[in-house]
């Protein structure tokens, strides 16, 4: 294997960088040429490539975001739109592709596998969200800004003895609320997976409120429910003053972690070890604590199973 190519795709990641960084030092150290693509599968059709060194990947190991930039291609859904993507690749002769991503990335990285391109995918999501992997890049990142804003709004909870609802990213998946939500200690966690009892949530509120608790800090998983209407309903029935903030993409952003950076710098190396080793159409997944490449196949047909017992901690230690 002489030339491999990488892109960022979909929502960027904490770690993002570091996974580049580590793509492109692991090809250059194995002999290999290695060529930037721009903008994600957009810029693949574009032919927006470039030829990569050691110092292009510098001091970025430490940065969000990604330096290759990231799109949602519309062009790319299309066969017409793949079939450029495959040209582009064959003009500057790449026999692979990397590519970091959630699951829309990986599953344009499967349709450029059927049309013959060898491809090495790296789960890179904020969300947690992709089955077959026990992590996702950029999870850790994002998780510990939510664990902050809890302890912020804890402070201000307590001052005014208000309620506080956040809302956190996530799509579908409730990791990232759920996670944040038993780190710091939250009151009551909803995330989509599990069905919310408001009469619990209500009980909650009022009894602590009676027993002379401060703060109340209820945590929203984005695509469970409506925080401001939660916030209402608090407000109607425990009589308790309650503030929504909505996080946002500030939790798309930062310095990634150090796990962040160890998942991307192992991921990334592996990924192109196995290129060169002939592997082909594989996802890079972290499974009881090893990282290995998985057929890309297996890994998209995978659901993601919801930790319930996380929950049930939470519960319990929030009574
Ligand atoms: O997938 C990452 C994510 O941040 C989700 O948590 C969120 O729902 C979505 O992307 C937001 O997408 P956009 O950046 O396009 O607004």
């Amino acid at each position: 294997m002489k030339n491999i190519a990488l892109l960022t795709s979909g929502g960027d990641a904490p770690g993002m960088n570091a996974a580049i960084r580590a793509v492109v030092r692991s090809a250059i150290y194995r002999g290999m040429k290695v060529y930037g693509i721009k903008k994600g599968y957009h810029g693949l059709i574009e032919g927006d490539i470039y030829e990569m060194d050691l110092s292009s990947v510098a001091d970025i190991i430490h940065r969000g975001g990604t330096i290759l930039g990231t799109a949602r291609s519309e062009e790319f859904m299309t066969p017409e739109g793949r079939k450029k993507a495959v040209e582009k690749l064959k003009i500057y002769d790449i026999e692979a592709l990397v590519v970091l991503g959630g699951d829309g990335t990986f599953n344009g990285a499967y349709e450029l596998s059927k049309l013959g391109i060898n491809v090495a995918c790296i789960p890179c999501t904020i969300d947690n969200d992709m089955g077959y992997t026990d992590y996702t890049i950029g999870f850790m990142t994002a998780t510990e800004t939510a664990l902050d804003a809890i302890g912020k709004l804890r402070d201000t909870s307590s001052s005014h003895g208000r309620a506080n609802v956040l809302e956190l990213m996530g799509r579908n998946c409730g990791d990232i609320t759920l996670y944040a939500g038993l780190a710091g200690g939250a009151e009551t966690i909803i995330v989509p997976e599990r069905k919310l009892d408001m009469d619990k949530l209500l009980r909650k509120v009022i009894n602590g409120k009676n027993r002379g608790k401060k703060h109340h800090i209820i945590v929203v998983a984005e695509g469970s429910h409506d925080s401001y209407k939660i916030a209402k309903q608090i407000e109607e029935n425990a009589g308790l003053e309650t503030r929504v903030t909505i996080l946002g993409h500030v939790q798309r952003g930062g310095t990634p972690t150090v796990f962040d950076r160890i998942m991307a710098s192992r991921m990334g190396a592996l990924a192109v070890e196995e290129l060169q080793n002939g592997k082909n159409s594989i996802a890079l997944s972290l499974t009881c604590n090893k990282i290995i490449a998985i057929p890309l196949e297996d890994a998209l047909l995978t659901t993601k199973v919801f930790q319930s017992e996380l929950i049930e901690t939470a519960d319990i230690l929030s009574i």
